[in-house]
């Protein structure tokens, strides 16, 4: 048996600053702004704030929820998308900004975990078509990501428990 080393290709695009982007991304990048200063974060001070775009135009929106025991907190990226999951249940997501903010206000990267990506492409998977992401680099440069996937490749779905 021969041994391959095999590659993978991540593609993301980059964007300047939020005076760039489609009107509906800027909506959508200032409701997660506006909500990571919702997050309930005493423990880390870490206040992150997710927002979600669903077909036809609604927003959902979540912050990052702690606990004094700590593993109990949720980040904001599936506070999002549970609520919007539980609320609009049939409804296709189209797109997620991710933001945190320092304390001078600036916006500071901040990429998801390991769960949450795996939360998140478990609804891509489920309405089969793509979930875009916007982040923001360490240079505060956008990042945009056509799919969950290109995020979490190698992801486990649904189609493995078989
Ligand atoms: N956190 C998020 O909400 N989203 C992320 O993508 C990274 C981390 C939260 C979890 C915790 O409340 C705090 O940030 C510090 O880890």
């Amino acid at each position: 048996m021969s041994t391959k080393e095999k590659t993978i290709k991540i593609s993301y695009k980059t964007i300047q600053s939020i005076s760039k982007l489609p009107e509906m991304d800027k909506q959508l990048l200032d409701m997660a702004i506006r909500a990571s200063e919702r997050a309930y974060a005493p423990y880390s001070s870490f206040k992150v704030g997710t927002s979600i775009l669903l077909e036809g135009g609604i927003i959902v929106t979540g912050s990052n929820q702690e606990n004094a025991a700590y593993p109990s907190g949720l980040c904001a990226e599936r506070v999002a998308i549970f609520s919007a999951s539980a609320e609009y249940p049939n409804r296709i997501i189209e797109k997620i900004a991710v933001v945190s903010k320092d304390k001078n206000g600036q916006l500071r990267p901040v990429t998801p975990c390991g769960a949450c990506r795996q939360v998140l492409y478990e609804y891509e998977v489920k309405q089969e078509q793509p979930i875009g992401m916007i982040l923001v680099d360490e240079n505060q440069t956008l990042m945009e990501f056509k799919d969950m996937q290109s995020l979490l490749p190698f992801g486990f779905g649904k189609d493995q428990l078989v």
